[in-house]
């Protein structure tokens, strides 16, 4: 595997390249972000993952500055799981200063996780359209934990006619059902015992609707009420309509139910799709 830092390098490892699969990552790699790069690996052109930490998509508050940095340690296992190039530059690399041209999403990022975090998806539309540009993938891979961003990347890459396939992958899981997040390591002991209840009350969700509860809104306030009785902050649990993102109506088919919620100082998501026929 390559390891390159600048534009420039980067640049010259795509050369002899007739294509290549991306997965843009922010590092503190986890098996989940190893599943995305081994299935990148099985469609048939080099991987390069990139590892940067976009200061462009936190808030004033967040936890920019924490954001676990483990470069030599993500590089080993990017290594193992098959990666040909690791591209992490630094910012002055990738933005120039400052970065004044933003992607502007549509009105579906105001919602959900963009309703508390302001900025957040223009940031990670800005960068990842950088990413495009400058790897020029024939596609990308991203998990589905990151729903609303997946479902604006892939709106941002239609709208704009960008050359790459967006490929969305599963979100991987502990055994106890919590989905794996670099920000699980902020969690302590106790907070890790129960960020499962996160997935868990998402499940009843699903179950309820599929057992012919019919309302939306009472469901997700079923579930903020059990979570916050547990002692988390909700910021949200929703229902939506999976391929809109709209509120779900009587034709709705494909749901998710998407939910963001505190544990501590540490915020975790989490969605879960399912059929309602
Ligand atoms: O999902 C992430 O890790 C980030 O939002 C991404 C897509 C790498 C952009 O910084």
């Amino acid at each position: 595997m390559q390891r390159i830092h600048s534009v420039a390098d980067l640049h010259a490892a795509l050369a002899g390249a007739r294509s290549s699969v991306l997965v843009p990552t922010m590092g503190n790699l986890h098996e989940g972000h190893l599943q995305l790069v081994r299935h990148a690996g099985s469609l048939g052109a080099p991987v390069v993952a990139s590892v940067f930490v976009n200061r462009l998509q936190f808030g004033v508050g967040e936890d920019f500055d924490r954001y676990p940095r483990t470069l030599d340690d993500d590089a080993t296992a990017l290594a193992g799981a098959g990666c040909d190039i690791l591209f992490a530059p630094d910012e002055r690399e990738l933005y120039p200063h400052p970065q004044q041209i933003l992607i502007q999403p549509p009105p579906e990022a105001d919602q959900l996780c963009g309703a508390h975090r302001a900025g957040h998806f223009a940031g990670v539309l800005t960068v990842v359209n950088k990413l495009f540009n400058l790897v020029q993938p024939a596609a990308a891979v991203f998990g589905e934990k990151d729903f609303q961003q997946l479902w604006l990347i892939r709106s941002m890459v239609a709208q704009l006619a960008m050359p790459v396939r967006v490929v969305g992958h599963p979100t991987a899981r502990a055994d106890d059902g919590l989905a794996l997040s670099s920000r699980n390591r902020y969690l302590s002991a106790a907070e890790r015992t129960e960020a499962p209840q996160l997935y868990q009350a998402l499940c009843r969700v699903r179950d309820r609707a599929c057992g012919g509860h019919w309302d939306p809104q009472a469901l997700a306030a079923g579930a903020e009420r059990e979570l916050e009785a547990r002692g988390w902050r909700v910021d949200y649990v929703a229902l939506r309509d999976a391929v809109s993102l709209r509120e779900p109506d009587a034709r709705t088919r494909d749901w998710v139910v998407l939910a963001a919620a505190r544990l501590g100082d540490t915020r975790l998501i989490d969605n879960l799709m399912f059929r309602r026929l």
